[in-house]
């Protein structure tokens, strides 16, 4: 690839908050994020992956107290465990990173500035309830009282769970803090806006010029129909976050410093590496891509608040926010009781990390829609579409050619109109993966897949291979199996990094890029095939179901 080809792309997945494990939620948008990484790499782009924990306000302020331990404690062993679940799922950052570094203040603290400096900061006294004993403001979540609606007891400060009614946290009836169980009190105290209507006119137009799904665009025009209202970006002490420049016991509230952790992220990573500058990706002027990968529930705050942060404080604006479904398992809402709530630890003790990649990404496609994951489906469809059909193609032709030929294929080959469709494919699916439609590359490859087990089995080597003078065309039809395999291989890799990577010395190849698809095998000698995917057996799941069931013990274990 030239030069000029290459492209600049920096991509981002939403930081998981640091107060409770990863599960299999969350896994959704690691992979998803992944795979759309490996696919850049491997077609030779320059793209660059960076996360982080996002570690401020008041839920991991309070659970460090209920640990008994520090926030900073907390979110270190946060931090630990999360970046191990995601390694152990190859998710392949550049950098992981904490909302609550260096370089996160630094760059919260320059755009606050900026924002205030050219006016978009608002200030005003608003009355909250306050929890007289714990002495401190209560997030709506932290009030709990009787629905003003439906009288349902026990119903959180911003909505019923019982009628669905949405309603402010001083409507409910004898509301108690969550924190001490104190009646709370009204108190004035003042805040400070972002006034988001001072981006209405450039809102508009972004949302509409294609950094966002159409879907998304169509839920933006509700929220431009009810108008743009300022957002009230400041919490009061106790708060774990950053204080605001200048204003002692006043705190930035967490989901203003969580997207600029995006920047901070790519900050270390800047001063670790020298080939890297920081202003070429944040610029206004930006020429390079920036991507952001998130979950349907935190739309708003990626295609409002955060393009208008970022226009507000003079740097570039995302190329595009692509929101994803959320994850159901056997067909509800995940649930501790089912043992359907599934952390992304208890995974992985059971089941090897490539089997999930694979579904999500077949299951995977780059709208707005909630997909299941159901247990027996997963178990079927792995099975199937991995050891059945593609590592089968390998299986069953390898042994031929280490024992009879020597470990070596074919100085020509004897289908170049067949192995052609298998190259000719590469187009559509890298456009599948580019565009995020991953069902569909992976249904094109298992398409691929059924058509070189076709062709083995007319072929029949096992017959051939016994006749007189069936050397020959039982040693082509052996290579050519192993090219066709070869070639799947490199259209599965950005999905199946370990698997393919044990495919490639297999084959005694050089990874295999994307660009490799161009060129066959030919006159190559091969390594002894060994098993490369065992099959899921039901014991597995049923593992993972049974231990769901149960708390895990760990530190950040979730409420
Ligand atoms: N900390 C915020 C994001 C800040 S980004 C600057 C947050 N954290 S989260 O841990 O609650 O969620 C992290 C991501 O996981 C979000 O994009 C969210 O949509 C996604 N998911 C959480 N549960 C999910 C499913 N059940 N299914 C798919 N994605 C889900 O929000
Ligand atoms: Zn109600």
């Amino acid at each position: 690839m030239t030069d000029q080809n290459q492209r600049k792309i920096l991509v981002t997945m939403a930081l998981p908050y640091a107060n409770g494990p990863l599960h299999l939620g969350h896994l959704v948008e690691a992979i998803q994020t992944d795979i759309w990484v490996r696919f850049q790499q491997s077609r030779g782009h320059d793209c660059i992956y960076v996360c982080a924990d996002d570690t401020h306000g008041t839920p991991i302020m309070l659970k460090a107290e209920e640990l008994g331990i520090t926030p900073e404690e907390l979110i270190a062993a946060s931090k630990e465990e999360h970046e191990a679940d995601y390694a152990d799922f190859l998710i392949n950052f550049d950098q992981f990173h904490s909302t609550h570094s260096d370089e996160n203040r630094e760059m919260t603290e320059l755009i606050y500035n900026r924002l205030n400096e050219a006016g978009h900061i608002n200030r005003r006294t608003i009355s909250q309830l306050f929890d007289p004993e714990k002495e401190m403001f209560l997030p709506d979540r932290f009030v709990k009282g009787i629905c003003p609606r439906c009288n349902a007891a026990d119903q959180y400060g911003d909505n019923c769970d019982n009628c669905g009614a949405t309603y402010n946290p001083t409507d409910l009836i004898d509301p108690k803090s969550v924190v001490s169980g104190a009646t709370p009190i009204l108190k004035d105290s003042e805040h400070f806006f972002f006034k988001l209507q001072d981006f209405e006119e450039m809102l508009q137009k972004w949302t509409r010029a294609g950094h966002v799904q159409e879907q998304i665009a169509n839920k933006l025009d509700e929220w431009f129909t009810d108008g743009l209202r300022e957002w009230d970006i400041s919490r009061d002490a106790p708060y774990f976050g950053f204080e605001i420049p200048g204003q002692p016991g006043k705190y930035l509230y967490v989901w203003l410093d969580a997207p600029i952790g995006y920047m901070g992220s790519f900050k270390a990573l800047c001063n670790k590496r020298d080939d890297l500058d920081f202003d070429e990706y944040w610029n206004a002027d930006s020429t390079t891509e920036l991507y952001h990968f998130i979950g349907k529930d935190i739309v708003y705050f990626h295609s409002l608040f955060w393009p208008a942060t970022l226009q507000g404080s003079k740097f570039r604006t995302p190329t595009a926010v692509w929101a994803h479904g959320f994850l159901t398992v056997n067909g509800t809402k995940m649930s501790k009781s089912k043992g359907t709530f599934i952390m992304a630890r208890t995974y992985l003790d059971h089941l090897s990390p490539e089997y999930l990649r694979y579904y999500f990404a077949a299951k995977l496609n780059s709208r707005v829609e909630d997909f299941d994951l159901s247990m027996d489906d997963f178990q079927q469809r792995v099975n199937s579409d991995l050891v059945g059909k593609y590592i089968n193609i390998a299986s069953r032709t390898a042994g031929f050619i280490f024992k009879k030929f020597d470990a070596t294929l074919t100085a020509e080959c004897s289908e170049p109109e067949l192995i052609k469709e298998f190259q000719d494919e590469a187009i559509n699916i890298a456009d599948y993966y580019e565009t995020r439609e991953y069902g569909r590359a992976i249904k094109a490859i298992m398409l691929l897949a059924d058509k070189a087990n076709q062709y083995i089995a007319e072929k029949d080597p096992w017959k051939l291979i016994k006749q007189d003078g069936g050397e020959a065309e039982t040693h082509a039809i052996c290579s050519n199996a192993l090219n066709m395999f070869r070639l799947l291989s490199i259209y599965l890799r950005p999905v199946l990094p370990n698997l393919v990577e044990n495919v490639e010395s297999f084959l005694n190849v050089e990874p295999l890029n994307w660009d490799t698809h161009q060129s066959l095998l030919l006159n190559h000698t091969i390594n002894k095939f060994k098993p490369l995917m065992q099959r899921i057996e039901q014991d597995n799941v049923d593992a993972i179901i049974a231990d769901s069931k149960q708390a895990t013990g760990s530190l950040t274990e979730a409420n």
